[in-house]
């Protein structure tokens, strides 16, 4: 106990602060208490045994925050143990320590949580949810659909943060921290994905015996519960390893002018070509094939009339059979740690922030490929050019930093969609 109190205190004054006791002790995996609820609320069967037999199983497959494990059949395999290297991502998991507890040096638990569900002791406070890496799900990144971001995509993020959210850059963050972040990201992401896909397959995983079944009959049962959980554990790492085959390609930039930098977009002298570029963007952001004014509002204000919460969001409610407006329904997932759903709102874009990124290949890929987990959708039926013309559109609109943060168009009766001020001061 001693040698994990000496470790706790190195770990940062910030941990300390609150239940003191309760942070020193070796973090463990929670189980996903509300993707269970959720089962069994939709499914009506108990989850409780699935749950914690599930957990059984992948603390002897991925280990514990302190000391991460990865499953034999993995590092077994030449390419599957190419997607992550234990001993880089030994170097974020566990105590910050001189070669380890990266992750928490740099303070990602205290948003994404220790062990990467998003609760962090700060999430409640952040207008944006921090991610929950559990569903496998992730927003900024090169690959189309649902597909898994490529490390690159993982490496932007971590290194320059996300604009306009809770996550800042990390001033101190070194190049070699980069690659055990990623590792351990996809590690924390994996494992709980797999989790989800055993709960979400119990009765398929854990097969119910008869009474008089022989103790044969329970070893097959565990042994068919193994293969079965191998498999899924191989095909979510084959999602990352494969990344790559999702990759949405941008096109090369047009013949009429699409500027590197938004103010030279602002700029845009009355008459020139990219200000009639700006004038077409205008015209295809209002149209009905376009259908972006439905939610950016139809000067790109992020208020239109469509309001909708994000997959995160949905995952546990609507897709379980909730209603995420009716608060009462949810008070049972809220104890087991569900954060409250708020609407997602669509860019406001007087603030010239881009999340994903602000060059125009960047926001190319947006409007082309919708940004996975939220309602923005791919912008299907449109042409390239009618993208680029969209692209130096949105981006024409940024106000200037002082009276950007003064533009805020309040969202239909809703303060608390907005998230308050927490974004704001964190910028
Ligand atoms: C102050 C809170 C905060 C801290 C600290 C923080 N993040 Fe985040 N992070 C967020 C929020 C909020 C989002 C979600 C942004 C969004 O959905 O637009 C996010 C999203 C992410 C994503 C998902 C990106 C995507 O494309 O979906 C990754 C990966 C990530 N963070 C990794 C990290 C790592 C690694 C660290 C530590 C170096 C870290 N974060 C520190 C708040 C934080
Ligand atoms: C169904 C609602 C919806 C529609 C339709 C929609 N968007 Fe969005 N859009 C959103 C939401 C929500 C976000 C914020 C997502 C986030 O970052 O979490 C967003 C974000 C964006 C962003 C910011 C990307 C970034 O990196 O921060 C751009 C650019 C954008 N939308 C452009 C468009 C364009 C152009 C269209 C029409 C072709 C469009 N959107 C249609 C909902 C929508």
């Amino acid at each position: 106990m001693k040698k994990i109190l000496g470790l706790g205190l190195l770990a940062g004054a910030a941990s300390l602060t609150g239940c003191a006791e309760k942070e020193l002790l070796p973090p463990e995996f929670e189980p996903n208490l509300v993707f269970a609820r959720g089962i069994e609320y939709r499914d009506d069967i108990p989850m409780e045994e699935p749950l914690s037999k599930t957990q059984v199983y992948l603390d002897e497959l991925f280990g514990t925050p302190d000391a991460p494990k990865l499953p034999d059949f993995i590092s077994e395999d030449e390419e599957l143990a190419s997607l992550v290297s234990l001993e880089i991502l030994k170097k974020a998991a566990g105590p910050v320590t001189e070669s380890t507890g990266l992750y928490r040096r740099h303070q990602c638990h205290t948003c994404h949580g220790i062990t990467g569900n998003g609760r962090g002791k700060l999430a409640a406070t952040l207008a944006t949810y921090p991610r929950d890496y559990r569903m496998g799900l992730f927003k900024f990144k090169s690959t189309e659909g649902s597909d898994k971001p490529l490390r690159e995509d993982l490496r932007r993020v971590i290194w320059d943060g996300i604009v306009g959210t809770g996550m800042t850059k990390v001033p101190d963050m070194k190049e070699e921290d980069l690659d055990p972040l990623i590792d351990y990201v996809i590690y924390l992401s994996w494992r709980g994905q797999l989790e989800r896909n055993i709960l979400y397959m119990n009765e398929d995983v854990y097969l119910e015996l008869d009474e008089d079944a022989t103790e044969e009959d329970i070893a097959d049962a565990e042994a068919e519960a193994k293969d079965l959980i191998e498999e899924l554990t191989i095909e979510i790492a084959e999602d990352w390893l494969y990344a790559e085959d999702g990759l949405f390609d941008v096109p090369e930039r047009p013949e009429f002018p699409v500027p590197d930098t938004i103010a030279d977009v602002v700029a845009a002298a009355e008459g020139s070509e990219l200000a009639e570029s700006i004038k077409q963007g205008k015209e295809v952001f209002g149209s009905e094939i376009a259908g972006c004014t439905k939610c950016h509002g139809p000067e790109g204000y992020g208020n239109g009339q469509n309001k909708d919460y994000d997959n995160w969001a949905h995952d546990w409610t609507t897709k379980m059979g909730l209603n995420p407006a009716d608060e009462d329904s949810l008070i049972p997932f809220i104890a087991r740690g569900a954060l409250p759903p708020k609407f997602i709102d669509p860019r406001d874009f007087r603030q010239g922030v881009f999340r994903g990124g602000e060059q125009p290949e960047d926001i190319f890929r947006r409007i082309a490929c919708g940004i996975a987990g939220t309602p923005m959708p791919a912008a299907k039926n449109l042409s390239d050019d009618q993208k680029w013309h969209l692209v130096n559109y949105v981006r024409s609109l940024a106000l200037p930093e002082e009276d950007a943060d003064s533009a805020s168009t309040p969202q239909a009766g809703d303060a608390e969609s907005r998230g308050g001020d927490a974004e704001s001061a964190a910028d």
